[in-house]
């Protein structure tokens, strides 16, 4: 028996990128679709453990590693689905216009988009695995930048992601040296569609104004 709530794994039309090859993009996408299967499974298994309207105590070790892993796997497809949205094929511009919403709202938070990109950028460079991710507060429409640990550890309940940055090591090991993070990263912001940046900006401030 499936659950009625699966995923569909999503195809993204992308390639032709700055500095992240066609290969590399392929070989994420796979990645990706592990995700999503792994997130349905769990979800399956997880469904089978509580049909019966409780968790039986031998069930419980089990159970409690299964849903431990769902997080994981859930954030996992999630990112990456943020991710590939925020690249454009072809390349893209590399920094937003000035006047853009976005850099507005990074000027705002930030002192100016230049520090707010020093940020960014910074914890891209951070030592470990893991994804850097602007988010906006909805409450306040203030902009922050966070490292995520994994898919899962560091998120910020209800912010919405606005620009989401992929630093695992098969981000970019195809076409770079492990040491050469900062080169992937550079790539990565010449990729950039700001329009769906802005996009999803323009989201998160509707929500703060329909709730003001
Ligand atoms: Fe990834």
């Amino acid at each position: 028996m499936s659950t009625t709530n699966s995923y569909q794994a999503r195809e993204f039309n992308l390639g032709g990128l700055n500095g992240i090859s066609d290969q590399t993009l392929e070989m994420h996408f796979k990645l990706y679709e592990g995700y999503v299967k792994e997130t349905n499974k769990l979800t399956e298994a997880i469904t089978k453990f509580i049909a019966d309207g409780q968790v039986d105590q031998e069930e419980m070790p089990a159970y409690s590693e299964l849903t431990r892993r769902l997080g994981f796997e859930y954030n996992g497809m999630v990112l990456h689905e943020y991710y590939f949205d925020n690249l454009k094929t072809g390349g893209g511009s590399g920094d937003p216009e000035r006047t853009a919403k976005f850099a507005r709202a990074a000027e705002a938070s930030f002192g100016s988009y230049d520090i707010w990109k020093a940020d960014f950028v910074g914890i891209g460079k951070m030592r470990g695995v893991g994804w850097a991710i602007c988010y906006q507060n909805p409450t306040n429409g203030r902009l922050s930048n966070h490292w995520i640990t994994l898919h899962e550890t560091g998120n910020v309940a209800g912010f919405d992601p606005i620009l989401v940055m992929d630093v695992w090591e098969h981000a970019y090991l195809l076409d770079y040296k492990p040491a050469e993070r900062p080169k992937y990263i550079e790539a990565f912001f010449s990729n950039i569609d700001w329009t769906m940046v802005e996009n999803r900006l323009q989201k998160a401030t509707g929500i703060r104004t329909a709730g003001a």
